[in-house]
């Protein structure tokens, strides 16, 4: 790494926490990110995914994982932490072991998705954006998550908890507060999320085959259209 000082050129807009400049980054986390860097024909490319794995390392976007972004890929902090602020799945500040999502937006939210976040928050006793005091769970209000056939819909490290009530909501948390193995309405077993972020990174935990690849309900209309015969028309000049 450089040496050089990072210095956020938007320090007061909610940006990445300077101030924090504790690191877990070491020689093989460095070396995994050039191992990234050299899957792409343009390196530069590897950005998003080293993000992840800087996430999974540290938590969060650290100033010496920004760093070591552009170091490696020959761009600058700037750029770096341009993109790492653009999204929302990468955090400024440390999250919970076990990071939650709650979708509210349209299909889910006419299906009890803002109900389903206020219970969530009360049970955890933080907002959305906050992480509890034991470091244990962190809150996300979730826009759609392409799942709305299984609204409302929740999120536990991205995976997939779905047609949720506020019940099976209130379980869930009390399973992961008990450190009690919870697997995903669609068969993933539920890691933390640091370790979904390494996954998001490009390193294999050997899980991807864990449940089916789509569910009944976004399977129905093919079935129905199979049912009756239907088929899409064919493609052709107009
Ligand atoms: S609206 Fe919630 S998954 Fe689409």
């Amino acid at each position: 790494m450089s040496g050089h000082e990072f210095q956020s050129f938007f320090p007061d807009s909610g940006s990445v926490d300077m101030t924090d400049t504790s690191t877990n980054i070491d020689a093989t986390t460095l070396a995994e990110m050039r191992q990234l860097a050299g899957r792409y024909p343009e390196a530069r490319s590897a950005l998003l995914p080293m993000l992840h794995l800087v996430q999974s390392v540290d938590g969060r976007i650290s100033p010496a994982g920004i760093e070591a972004c552009a170091d490696i890929l020959g761009i600058t902090t700037a750029q770096v932490s341009g993109v790492a602020t653009f999204y929302t799945m990468y955090r400024r500040r440390p999250g919970g072991k076990h990071h939650i999502g709650v979708c509210t937006t349209a299909l889910c939210a006419v299906m009890g998705g803002d109900h389903l976040l206020e219970q969530v928050s009360e049970k955890l006793g933080i907002g959305p954006d906050e992480t509890t005091p034991d470091g244990k769970f962190s809150l996300e209000r979730l826009e759609c998550n392409a799942a709305c056939d299984f609204a409302p819909v929740m999120m536990v490290n991205w995976e997939f908890m779905d047609n949720m009530t506020p019940a099976k909501a209130q379980q869930l948390i009390d399973d992961l507060a008990a450190d009690a193995e919870v697997t995903s309405t669609r068969g993933a077993t539920i890691t933390s999320w640091r370790e979904a972020e390494r996954v998001l990174a490009g390193f294999s935990d050997g899980r991807a085959d864990e449940g089916p690849s789509a569910g009944e309900a976004s399977l129905l209309g093919k079935k129905i259209a199979d049912e009756k015969g239907w088929a899409a028309p064919k493609g052709g000049k107009a």
